[in-house]
Formats: C-alpha cells, sequence, structure tokens
C-alpha cells in the first residue's frame, strides 16, 4: 500500500488555493503518494468527508479561485479532546502526513496534529498577508489587483461628482492590503492599525485638501476591525464637517474571489511542490515560507512567533505621498 499525503483548505479561502491542491496533488504522485482531499478544513477530518485527488481531478485548477476543496472555521478544534480525535483518524485512513493551506489559525491546528504524529506542513494561504515567516501569502497579490481595479472604479465616479469615497478594506488586524494598494491607489488618506488617525485628524487633512489644494473630491481607505474609525460613522462626519459629500462603501467578500494573479499561481504552485518535497525528505512540523523569491522551511511555532512587519519603509512613503 502506497503512502498517503492530506490536503486541506482552512480559513478564508483565498485565490491561488486551487494551485496549491493541484501543486501537491502532482508532486505527491510524482513521489509515489496517494493523494487525498479532505473536504471543508479540519470539519471534513472529523466527518470523514475525503475524495481521492487525481492528475485529472486537478486538471486545470490552478486559474480557478476559491477552493475545490471548500473550507470552514471550526473554532472548536482547538479542544484537545477533538485534535486527538482528528489524528486517529487520519491514522485510521493511513493517512501519515498533511498539507495544510490557511491562515495562523490554520497553522495552529497543524501543530497540534503534529504533536499527535501526523506530519503537517502549513502553506500560508490567505487575502491577509499576515503570516509573518512569508513575504507574501497565497491570494494576497490578487486581492491587491481586485482592490486596485474597484478603486479604478469609485474613483471614477466619486470624481465626477466631487465626493469624498470612504473605503473599508480587509485585512484581519493587518494593514498590508490597506497600506500596499493605497500606495499603489494613489488614496489620500489611509487609516490602518499601524497608521491610527483620529476623526478629527482625518477632518483636518480632508479641509486641508479642499481649502489649500482645492481638491473637488478624495479616496480614504480604511483597514477593517479598527475600533477607532467606522467607515459610515467618519461618512456622516465628513458629509456634515468638509465641503465633501462622502460617500461610503465596504468592499468585502469581492476582495477574497476571482481567478488568481499570475505571482498567486507561481508562489502556490511552488510553495505546493516544495512542501511534497519536504515530506518526501521526511521533514514535518513546519511551513513554507517565500523569503527574497527564496523557498524556505520553519518550524510552526517559530513562524507564529514572528512579529508583524511594521513596514516603515512603506509608511514613509505613504506619508510622503499622501497629504
Ligand atoms: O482572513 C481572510 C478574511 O477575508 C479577513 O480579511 C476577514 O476579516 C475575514 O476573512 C472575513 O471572514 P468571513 O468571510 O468568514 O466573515
Amino acid at each position: 500500500m502506497s503512502k498517503k499525503i492530506g490536503i486541506l483548505t482552512s480559513g478564508g479561502d483565498a485565490p491561488g488555493m486551487n494551485a496549491a491542491i493541484r501543486a501537491i496533488t502532482l508532486a505527491g504522485l510524482r513521489n509515489g503518494y496517494e493523494v487525498v482531499g479532505i473536504y471543508d478544513g479540519y470539519k471534513g477530518i472529523l466527518e470523514e468527508n475525503f475524495t481521492e485527488l487525481t492528475a485529472e481531478s486537478v486538471f486545470g485548477i490552478f486559474s480557478k479561485g476559491g477552493t475545490i476543496l471548500g473550507t470552514a472555521r471550526l473554532p472548536d478544534f482547538k479542544e484537545p479532546d477533538i485534535q486527538k480525535q482528528a489524528a486517529e483518524i487520519l491514522k485510521k485512513h493511513g493517512i501519515e502526513a498533511l498539507c495544510v493551506i490557511g491562515g495562523d489559525g490554520t497553522y495552529m491546528g497543524a501543530q497540534a496534529l503534529y504533536n499527535h504524529g501526523i506530519n503537517c506542513i502549513g502553506l500560508p494561504g490567505t487575502i491577509d498577508n499576515d503570516i509573518s515567516s512569508t513575504d507574501y501569502t497565497i491570494g494576497f497579490d490578487t486581492a491587491m489587483n481586485t482592490i486596485n481595479w474597484s478603486m479604478d472604479h469609485i474613483r471614477d465616479t466619486t470624481l465626477s461628482h466631487q465626493r469624498c469615497a470612504i473605503v473599508e478594506i480587509m485585512g484581519n488586524h493587518c494593514p498590508d492590503l490597506t497600506l500596499m494598494s493605497g500606495i499603489a491607489e494613489g488614496a489620500d488618506i489611509i487609516v490602518t492599525p499601524t497608521h491610527k488617525l483620529t476623526y478629527k485628524q482625518i477632518i483636518k487633512k480632508l479641509n486641508n485638501l479642499a481649502e489649500k489644494q482645492h481638491r473637488r473630491f478624495a479616496i480614504v481607505l480604511v483597514a477593517e476591525k479598527m475600533p477607532e474609525v467606522n467607515v459610515d460613522d467618519l461618512k456622516k462626519m465628513v458629509s456634515a464637517m468638509t465641503p465633501f459629500e462622502a460617500k461610503s462603501e465596504v468592499l468585502g467578500r469581492i476582495q477574497r474571489g476571482g481567478a488568481p494573479s499570475s505571482f498567486d499561481r507561481l508562489l502556490a504552485s511552488s510553495m505546493g511542490a516544495y512542501a511534497v518535497q519536504q515530506i518526501a525528505a521526511g521533514k514535518g512540523g513546519i511551513v513554507v515560507s517565500w523569503h527574497h523569491n527564496h523557498l524556505s522551511t520553519l518550524p510552526i511555532m517559530e513562524a507564529l512567533s514572528l512579529p508583524q512587519d511594521p513596514h516603515k519603509e512603506l509608511l514613509e512613503v505613504a506619508n510622503t505621498l499622501m497629504l
């Protein structure tokens, strides 16, 4: 009987997850493994919801958004009994190694299973780019492109009506999507957990823009989940306290869908094949990273303990280019 590698995707889906599934499957088959797809993340292990993955079943999926395996968030997977039960189910099915694609919560689950004797490898799959061990997570580049595409549209109408667009961007406490797409988009004001501004400061900047630069429109990007700034409250204040008529938008899950960009396909395909090379070499309890255009690995817990990059120089760039 050949050895088996399991694959699951967990947490928020991200464009490029399918390219990673394809790469793990093809590399696994090439290395003599049977490859088992697990539906709906860790929940699928407990439900024994498995499917055999073959070269045919993953054909062409690299260009599709979402994840063909489905995903879920399973807070109960923090429970030691449930982790043990999941490891036993995997062993019963002869799945000795498991590739998990997701964010930091997914990595925690992988560490738990590794402690129970399942050889787990994590691949960073999230649009948030909030995994510090890698320069880029799978899905981040596509989300950046989607945000910039959406903002181009919003800017057209904002400019035509001489309005102020206030747009909430995803990122789950990580500033990267807002900061980087804001720079790329030429936003007038960027508000993130590492670049906090009060309502008062935002109003002052907008009034300066209107009075000193005679600007008739403005673009404000606000990172989601910031208790300090709510886009609807800000909209009301801007309309009442500046010359701008303000409109607020929450870009929402449009940021998570769509065909992966070339870079996300490259990242996901490379990480997937590289992960299987590690498994074949007997390594586990690690995550795969892309750093300075090189692939590398790190123990899961070490990866999770790394501090978030504050992107100091990008903040300075943003400050130089903004109001
Ligand atoms: O982690 C990805 C992400 O899209 C975050 O940016 C966002 O906060 C969260 O997932 C939303 O998750 P859900 O679709 O489950 O509400």
